[in-house]
């Protein structure tokens, strides 16, 4: 495949609405030329509006999309270099794979002989080169999208965009195909989007992902940044598997405590807090702090402790698959030298970097 090059993307308060519903409400944001994007968010929060807008199957209400400095918003989506994939890749039954993938340039007037060595070549890179005579009907779920990513390919878009393309595969499929796009990507050297509300897929395939709440951006970042140091309450819930603990706690003489009285981290804090935990950084201990076990789940290299502390908050935490507690059992848990996040009890937004005790109710 010949790479094309990815255009920088800048969204310039960038709003939309449908009738009364503000559905984005004012983006800004640089997308990287090449970069791997990926946009996170519950459904309903405005990916798939975000995408068309990109796209141009939609108009803005206000704000301007930049492609490379170039104004894009009122163009017609086939002059602004964008390739789009969805969920529902729609192919036409009564065409080979070849004719789907060529059909847009066959639309467009391309040559035949240029047609058919983009056809190939598209074909080759989503490794479906031996199947360009067979119709959609002949193949499976997995190759079907791969058409559809070929057929999107085949334009050499320096603009790729993804509408949760792998939902509708098995979860084999999507890890393969996840693995697929990545490497595509990086061959074909077009600025992809991809918009998903599964958090393993944006971790896994982003250079930065751009996490939408209501169609707000919550925190733009690295997949490490966004794991490391989430940027609010919101965040920190969507990211991980189980996600991050959040508990009530309260900041006092620079402390941070729960209602048990121990203490969680240090802080130049005061008042009502939220304190996040990861499940993955909480360790069983002969002293600490006191759970109740409610449920296990076995996930076969570990276990998915569903607890609650004595004032009734849920915690979950992640153990070793040598030790399997009981639901009903109680047990104490240490979160000495657990990485702790301490964000506005009101807001929700991070706070300023909390110390970590280093050993059971004794801050550092
Ligand atoms: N064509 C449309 N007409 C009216 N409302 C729409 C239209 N498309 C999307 N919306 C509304 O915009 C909001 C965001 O939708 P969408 O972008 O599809 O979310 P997501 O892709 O994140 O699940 C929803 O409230 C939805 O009802
Ligand atoms: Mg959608």
């Amino acid at each position: 495949m010949q790479a094309t090059t990815g255009a920088e993307i800048r969204l310039d308060a960038l709003t939309k609405s449908y009738g009364d519903n503000l559905v984005l409400p004012g983006l800004d944001a640089t997308l990287g030329a090449g970069e791997f994007t990926v946009i996170l968010g519950p459904s309903g929060c405005g990916k798939s509006t975000l995408l068309n807008l990109l796209a141009g199957l939609e108009r803005v209400t206000s704000g301007r999309i930049l492609m490379n400095g170039r104004e894009v918003q009122d163009l017609a989506p086939r002059d602004r270099g964008v390739a789009m994939v969805f969920q529902n890749y729609a192919l036409y039954p009564h065409m080979t794979v070849a004719e789907n993938i060529g059909y847009a340039l066959k639309i467009a007037g391309v040559p035949r002989a240029e047609r058919d060595r983009r056809i190939a070549e598209a074909a080759r890179s989503v490794a479906l080169g031996d199947y360009l005579i067979r119709r959609p009907g002949e193949l499976s779920g997995g190759q079907r999208q791969r058409v559809a990513i070929a057929r999107a390919i085949v334009r050499e878009p320096s603009v790729m965009l993804f509408d949760e393309p792998l939902s509708n595969l098995d979860a084999q499929l999507r890890h393969g195909t996840r693995m697929e796009l990545a490497a595509l990507h990086r061959r074909i050297g077009a600025s992809s989007i991809f918009v998903t509300h599964d958090q393993v897929e944006a971790m896994t395939l982003a250079d930065r992902i751009l996490i939408l709440n209501k169609g707000r951006i919550e925190q733009f970042d690295t997949p490490e940044a966004i794991y490391r140091r989430p940027a609010s309450t919101f965040v920190a819930g969507f990211i991980g598997a189980p996600p991050m603990n959040l508990l009530d706690a309260m900041a006092e003489d620079g402390q941070v405590r729960l209602a048990s009285g121990s203490v969680l981290a240090r802080g130049e804090v005061n008042g009502p807090v939220t304190v996040g935990i990861r499940p993955e950084t909480i360790r069983l201990s002969d002293a600490g702090e006191l759970v109740v076990v409610d449920y296990v789940e076995d996930l076969g290299g570990h276990h998915v402790l569903a607890a609650h502390l004595e004032d009734g908050q849920p915690l979950r935490i992640m153990t070793p698959p040598e030790r399997r507690p009981e639901p009903g059992e109680r047990l104490h848990v240490s979160f000495a030298g657990a990485p702790v996040h301490l964000f506005d009890a009101v807001t929700g937004r991070r706070l300023a970097d909390p110390a970590p005790i280093r050993s059971e109710g004794v801050s550092a």
